[in-house]
């Protein structure tokens, strides 16, 4: 795939086909997360892979508990004194699907980075975590150029920890997204997205 088609084509899925996808693209699309650029040379990231559903529940018992305890017609609907954002709208969509994206689709890849803590102290001491979102990006690129498509869950607050724990990560490694891949189902909604002006946001030699 060209790759602008590439660029344009990515967007979360959160919907997939019960279709089996071959373990082979699974792993070029995880050599093309190990092509990502590394900030200390050793690109020594670990991916866990969950496949069976009995992993997927055990590993998504806090998402499927934040899923099926959020009232999507409440939040859609609840008086504002300003028109619904788009994001607002985005979430509303999306909470109720933070587990099924994750059990339906047919592999979860858990990156994991080597990181006891993270320290947001300086922006130089987040490069552990901004070099696995590199590889998390090109994960996601790939998986487009293979016909695939990702969701993706930020694990929320303690939930980090709680499957960290369940998932036997050792304490030097940090979890900064689960994703899931598969096929995506074509009748998912497609919601619309702020589309930024480039040339709006472009400010040459200063702010101004
Ligand atoms: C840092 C980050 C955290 C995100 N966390 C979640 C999440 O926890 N659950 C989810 O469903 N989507 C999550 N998303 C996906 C966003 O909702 C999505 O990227 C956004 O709506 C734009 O849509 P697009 O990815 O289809 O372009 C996250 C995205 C980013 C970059």
């Amino acid at each position: 795939m060209e790759f602008y088609d590439v660029i344009n084509k990515r967007k979360t899925t959160r919907q997939f086909l019960d279709k089996t996808v071959d373990f082979e693209i699974i792993k070029r699309i995880l050599e093309a997360g190990n092509k990502a650029p590394t900030w200390d040379h050793n690109r020594n990231w670990q991916f866990i892979v969950l496949r069976t559903d009995k992993e997927k529940e055990y590993a998504f018992e806090y998402a499927k508990s934040i899923a099926d305890k959020f009232g999507a017609e409440k939040y859609l609907n609840f008086p504002r004194p300003y028109p619904i954002t788009l994001g607002q709208k985005m979430y509303g969509y999306a909470v109720p699907k933070q587990y099924t994206m994750l059990k339906e689709a047919p592999y979860v890849i858990i990156p994991l980075f080597k990181a006891k803590e993270l320290n947001g102290e300086y922006v130089s001491k987040l490069n552990p975590f901004a070099t696995i979102w590199c590889v998390i990006e090109n994960i996601f690129l790939a998986a487009i150029a293979e016909g695939l498509s990702c969701s993706m869950r930020i694990p929320l607050n303690n939930e980090h920890d709680i499957v960290k724990a369940k998932l036997k990560v050792p304490p030097s490694y940090m979890i900064p997204v689960f994703i899931g891949v598969g096929y995506a189902d074509p009748k998912e909604p497609n919601l619309e997205q702020y589309k930024p002006d480039v040339n709006k946001q472009i400010r040459f030699g200063r702010w101004k």
